[in-house]
């Protein structure tokens, strides 16, 4: 289990994250919601490690992460896809991936890994050897989780993974992400623009507001409810 106790963070004196205690367990995807500003990707960055916590912890199955580097907490399992990708366009599908596994694993585990990647998203095997930037935007998407993937996460944050896709695309992406937390046993924790989509492919839900966490709810029971989702997002 992935754990947040009481995490404060802040920005030159400004603080953005109020004593936020969260969990991410294996095998189910966590989302958080909340609006634009409200702190959901400075407190990923707070869990690897990107920014230090002014007071609080983070733990990884009772362990903290304390003082590790962002590259020492991705090799004990914990991996980000940041808002944006940040792919390297002018390398191959097939490069960009062999990025993501540069950072541990033996040669066996490489090859593993890439069979379960190309499985979840065939579009990837059939163009392994084209230049990352001539993909579409949802195939970008679809290597930027999948690159996650080479470096054999237990732990797997998502930041707005499907914005700008077509909404069918986003289904699917949404999709095939619950589908590799059920397949893989991944913990996966998930910020989405269209939070009502992420829920429905969710199972527990944290609503976030001016960096503070205000509700931890089963998503099934904000499904139900959509008006609450809207006053939250109200902003
Ligand atoms: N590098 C930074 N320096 C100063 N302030 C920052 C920095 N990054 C974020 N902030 C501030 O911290 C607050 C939270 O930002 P954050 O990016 O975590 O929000 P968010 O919930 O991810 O929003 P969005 O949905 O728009 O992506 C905002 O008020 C933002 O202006
Ligand atoms: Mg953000």
């Amino acid at each position: 289990m992935l754990q947040v106790d009481g995490l404060t963070l802040g920005y030159a004196g400004i603080r953005v994250l109020e004593e936020v205690s969260l969990r991410v367990r294996e095998n189910t995807v966590t989302t958080l919601v909340g609006s634009n500003g409200a702190g959901k990707s400075t407190l990923m960055k707070g869990i690897m490690g990107l920014k230090p916590p002014l007071a609080g912890e983070v733990r990884l199955d009772g362990i903290r992460l304390a003082g590790l580097s962002t590259s020492e907490i991705v090799a004990r399992g914990v991996v980000l896809v940041p808002e944006g990708r940040e792919l390297f366009p002018k390398m191959t599908v097939l490069e960009n991936l062999q990025v993501g596994a540069s950072l541990g694993g033996d040669e066996a585990r490489k090859k593993r890994n890439l069979a379960t990647v190309t499985e979840l998203f065939p579009v990837l095997g059939r163009k392994l050897s084209m230049a990352a930037r001539n993909l579409s935007g949802g195939e970008q998407q679809m290597l930027a989780v999948g690159r996650a993937l080479m470096a054999s996460p237990r732990f797997l944050l998502l930041d707005e993974p499907s914005i700008g896709l077509a909404p069918l695309i986003e289904e699917q992406l949404m999709a095939s992400i619950r589908q590799v937390a059920n397949e893989l046993g991944l913990g996966v924790l998930l910020v989405e623009q269209n939070a009502m989509l992420a829920l429905e492919h969710s199972d527990w839900a944290y609503v976030i507001e001016l960096g503070r966490i205000t509700k931890s709810v089963a998503s099934a029971e904000l499904v139900d409810d959509p008006s609450i989702v809207d006053a939250y997002l109200g902003g």
